[in-house]
């Protein structure tokens, strides 16, 4: 998105949204989010029952989720208040999936009540919950297990969800008898199985050992008599976050799948999240200053790893670009103000030489950017920007100081 009068979302120049908001400010493409959307649910088309839910934990900005509502789009949410938002963007109850290994009685409640596609239970304890609950409310949910496959993704660490021993889900040796208990249950539906291996997967290998597994959990539960109406395969394509790395494609990973589940009569349900909206979005940030220590250039910005987690905690790479458009030249450590020593963007990054004002893009921010911002060191929560063609808006405007002091009360005993 780079030309000659420098960096460019669609038709409008980066450096122009950053004048008129400050910086750090987070631009979305909408275009980018519906081009993704349109390939991602292209791909998957060859499934004749099959529902896309976007994964709102990776984006959950309103007007994003606005514009995929519009695009037809489920939500995959994980908390309560991701329900809330997902229904407010007009994504109806019938489309949404819920996830997470600690749903709490008053967000089971609400989505029982609000009637959503399904809830995925994560142990056995949070499906005798959600039929109490089921029986208190007379509604008889859809429900699915998160089966824990025990398949190593080959990712970070950190977004590695499907081992054996980690938190999510449940061992297939203790799904399946779960399955049979519930099978004629009055209060749920357990007619869904849910088997998400973690994220940012750029290879086949794990996806295609994760549907071979399903395939013989189908065929497992079918000669117990146990009808299985929904197979959701959660998230996980990745996406190229440095030039020269090479993602799957969707058409590809729906290949995969059809191969290992054709025999599957049923729905699918796939809950992407970085795939539609991470290389659509970027966070814009200004060079504070720049110093020389210890034998490196360092160039200060005004975004922190409050504002973008993912290099500090997953030691992820983001491409950093000057919006000038200069010739890169030198040599820089690219970190934020935060004092912490993990606050580093990049390091040994080429760029044209920086001075204190210069603007610079961090990008492939979209997924998992401004979700996981924080207001550490007391920095507000940046603003974020729509752009559609030759037009932008700030769709969540800069957090204020008194944002920030409104939520704080002091108690009787100190007085302001
Ligand atoms: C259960 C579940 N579904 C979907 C997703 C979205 O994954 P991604 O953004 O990698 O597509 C996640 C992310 O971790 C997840 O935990």
């Amino acid at each position: 998105m780079k030309n000659k009068d420098g960096f460019r979302i669609e038709n409008v120049s980066a450096a122009s949204i950053a004048e008129k908001t400050g910086t750090p400010v987070y631009v979305y493409s909408q275009s980018a989010i519906e081009k993704n959307w349109a390939v991602f649910c292209d791909a998957v088309s060859v499934f004749p029952e099959r529902t896309v839910c976007f994964a709102v934990k990776s984006n959950a900005n309103m007007a994003v989720l606005r514009v995929l509502a519009r695009s037809g789009a489920g939500a995959d949410i994980v908390s309560g208040t991701e329900l809330e938002l997902a229904l407010r963007a007009g994504i109806p109850a019938g489309k949404i999936v819920f996830s997470g290994v600690g749903k709490t009685e008053e967000e089971i409640t609400a989505a029982v009540k609000a009637g959503i596609k399904q809830i995925n239970a994560e142990s056995a304890e949070e499906l005798e919950t959600i039929a109490d609950i089921a029986r208190k409310t007379g509604q008889r949910p859809v429900v699915g297990i998160r089966v824990n496959p025990d398949v190593d993704a080959h990712t970070h660490a950190k977004i590695t969800t499907g081992t054996k021993g980690a938190k999510f889900g449940i061992d297939w040796t203790d799904a399946c008898p779960l399955y049979r208990r519930y099978a004629r249950s009055d209060d749920i539906a357990l007619s869904g199985i849910e088997i998400h291996v973690g994220s940012q997967l750029l290879s086949e290998k794990p996806f295609r050992e994760t549907f071979k597994k399903t395939a013989a959990m189908l065929r497992d539960l079918e000669s117990d008599g146990v009808r299985i109406d929904t197979v959701d395969v959660g998230g996980g394509l990745g996406v190229p976050y440095r030039s020269g790395e090479s993602a799957l494609s969707p058409k590809t990973y729906a290949a995969l799948l059809k191969e290992e589940l054709s025999f599957f009569q049923g729905e699918f349900v796939f809950e992407p999240g970085r795939f539609i909206v991470a290389n659509a979005g970027w966070l814009l940030a200004r060079v504070v200053r720049t110093k020389r220590t210890g034998g490196k250039n360092f160039a200060v910005l005004d975004a922190g790893m409050n504002d973008l987690l993912r290099p500090a905690l997953y030691d992820a790479y983001h491409d950093v670009v000057a919006l000038s458009g200069k010739e890169p030249d030198t040599v820089y450590d690219v970190v934020g103000p935060v004092c912490e020593s993990s606050d580093v963007f990049g390091r040994d990054r080429t760029l044209p030489e920086l001075e204190a004002g210069d603007y610079v893009a961090l990008c492939t921010a979209g997924a998992y950017g401004a979700t996981m911002s924080s207001t550490y060191n007391c920095r507000p929560l940046a603003p974020e920007v729509l752009v559609k063609g030759d037009r932008f808006a700030v769709v969540r405007r800069r957090q204020t100081v008194e944002d920030m002091m409104g939520v704080q009360l002091d108690p009787d005993w100190i007085s302001g």
